[in-house]
């Protein structure tokens, strides 16, 4: 059975674009409820940590360098079959391939400034969630 919990993340460069209210406002119209909430910046030792699972390969520095270069919008989001349908909502990692009206396709500008992360597994799920978020800040 599928788990009804995401993370999620507004990465800087869309941030930074601005377009922080118009990705959270498609984010509800789609059915995700926000269930926790933050706008944090990572560390570049955080950064490392949290794309651990990259790190041999070649875009793995610059990818570090772009999520630690600013405020990320730090997400928990609840629906059924969460992971899976989030990552369909939020469309391909390369933002050129994502569905039209997808937010990647929207809002990326590029395969690494695809404007939002989205949790691969309700087990990445849970890690990234406990990465960013204690109890007292879960609704
Ligand atoms: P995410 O983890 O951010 O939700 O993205 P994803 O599952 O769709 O893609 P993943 O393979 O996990 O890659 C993580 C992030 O690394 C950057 N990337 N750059 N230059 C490249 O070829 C390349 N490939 C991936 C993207 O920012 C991607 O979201
Ligand atoms: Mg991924």
């Amino acid at each position: 059975m599928s788990g009804k919990i995401t993370f999620t993340m507004i990465k800087p460069g869309a941030v930074a674009d601005q377009y922080t209210g118009a990705i959270i406002a498609k984010i509800t119209e789609g059915g995700f409820k926000v269930k926790a909430l933050k706008l944090t910046r990572l560390t570049k030792c955080q950064a490392e940590k949290f794309y651990a699972v990259h790190k041999e390969r070649p875009f793995y520095p610059s990818l570090v360098e772009s999520m630690s270069a600013g405020p990320v919008v730090a997400m928990i989001l609840e629906k059924d079959n969460a992971v899976e349908a989030y990552r369909s909502f939020i469309g391909a990692t390369n933002p050129a391939d994502a569905a039209e009206g997808s937010i990647r396709k929207m809002y990326g500008k590029s395969i690494e400034a695809n404007a939002v992360h989205g949790s691969d597994s309700d087990e990445n799920a849970i890690i990234e969630t406990n990465f960013f978020f204690n109890q007292q800040e879960r609704f």
